[in-house]
């Protein structure tokens, strides 16, 4: 992520309390719909979308419009409104749709603001200024503005100061399309055996939300969206953390892999990418037929 320099006093603070005012907006229409249950429908393989997604994308896309006539918006159901703007939202209206759908209170409305000065290229990365991640069963409010630090209702957000993967609790997601391409299964084993463990909770904004308010110590994931990661991503980095592709090089918002982290285990997590990727050093356990056949053996 370039201009990590680029001084805050350039966007003005009220931006946050606007978003937020519009996330929460969101977040609660979220919640009426997860009160009144939704039907469910199936973009592909088993990605689900429902009324909710769509609505409260609506519903963003026209808030934000109000609020920052000039800014583009790109969501995950669609929305590409002044693409060509020096601002520009990524909006996920409902990150965490399989939990949504299946009443596992556990999503989340995210807004990550990028700016994209005159000049930037297209498939240049702009700098990420603003996030928003609201969380409406819990009433959390995660918020952070660059160079002026995070906060979590208000108050102050840090990453935690956990110095080792073995003491670590960490996050992972699995893709809902083309599942049998992904190799995180593999990653899952091995940062479980690792660690005091792996939750997949579902929504990849909260998780990089938790990554930055101290609750767990690193998360990642393949093939995220940027709708689903720029907030997070400055969540985390104002908070104190770290962010990188599983090699360490600087996260882009395209990059099809995200590692974040508290950065006190970020050299670990690296190094050990590095070893799973060369088939190094893996953690053996037995197949499950071994293990039936141990059972069974047992049972005699
Ligand atoms: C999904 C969630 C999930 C992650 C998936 C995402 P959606 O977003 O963030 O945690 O594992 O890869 O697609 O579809 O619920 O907005
Ligand atoms: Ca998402
Ligand atoms: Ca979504």
């Amino acid at each position: 992520m370039s201009g990590a320099a680029e001084s805050a006093a350039e966007h003005p603070p009220v931006w946050i309390p606007q978003a937020a005012e519009i996330a929460r907006e969101a977040g609660a229409r979220l919640r009426e719909f997860f009160e009144a249950g939704v039907k469910t429908e199936y973009k592909g393989d088993v990605d689900l979308v429902t009324v909710a997604d769509r609505t409260v994308e609506k519903l963003i896309r026209a808030r934000l419009g109000e609020a920052f006539p000039e800014h583009g918006i790109y969501g995950e159901e669609g929305t590409r409104d002044r693409m060509e703007g020096q601002y520009r939202w990524y909006v996920d209206p409902l990150d965490g749709t399989t939990n949504f759908a299946h009443g596992f209170p556990q999503f989340c409305v995210s807004m990550g603001l990028e700016h994209r000065p005159a000049g930037t290229a297209p498939d240049e990365d702009g700098t990420l200024v603003v996030a928003v991640v609201y969380d409406p069963m819990r009433d959390e409010l995660y918020t952070a503005e660059r160079g002026r630090g995070g906060s979590l209702n208000g108050k102050p957000m840090r990453v935690s100061r956990i110095p080792v993967l073995a003491e670590s609790l960490l996050a992972t997601g699995f893709p809902s399309r083309k599942r049998h391409d992904s190799p995180n299964i593999h990653f899952y084993h091995e940062f479980t055996l690792r660690s005091h463990g792996v939750r997949r909770a579902g929504s990849a904004a909260l998780d990089l939300a938790y990554v930055a308010a101290g609750r767990l110590e690193c998360f990642w994931e393949f093939n995220l969206n940027p709708w689903d990661t720029a907030a997070g991503i400055l969540l985390v980095i104002e908070a104190g953390g770290r962010v990188s592709s599983f090699s360490g090089e600087p996260y882009r918002l395209d990059s099809r892999e995200i590692l974040a982290s508290n950065g006190l285990i970020h050299d670990e997590l690296v190094a050990l990418f590095g070893d799973l990727f060369a088939g190094r050093d893996l953690a053996s356990i037995p197949t499950a037929q071994e293990f039936a056949q141990a059972r069974a053996a047992r049972e005699r």
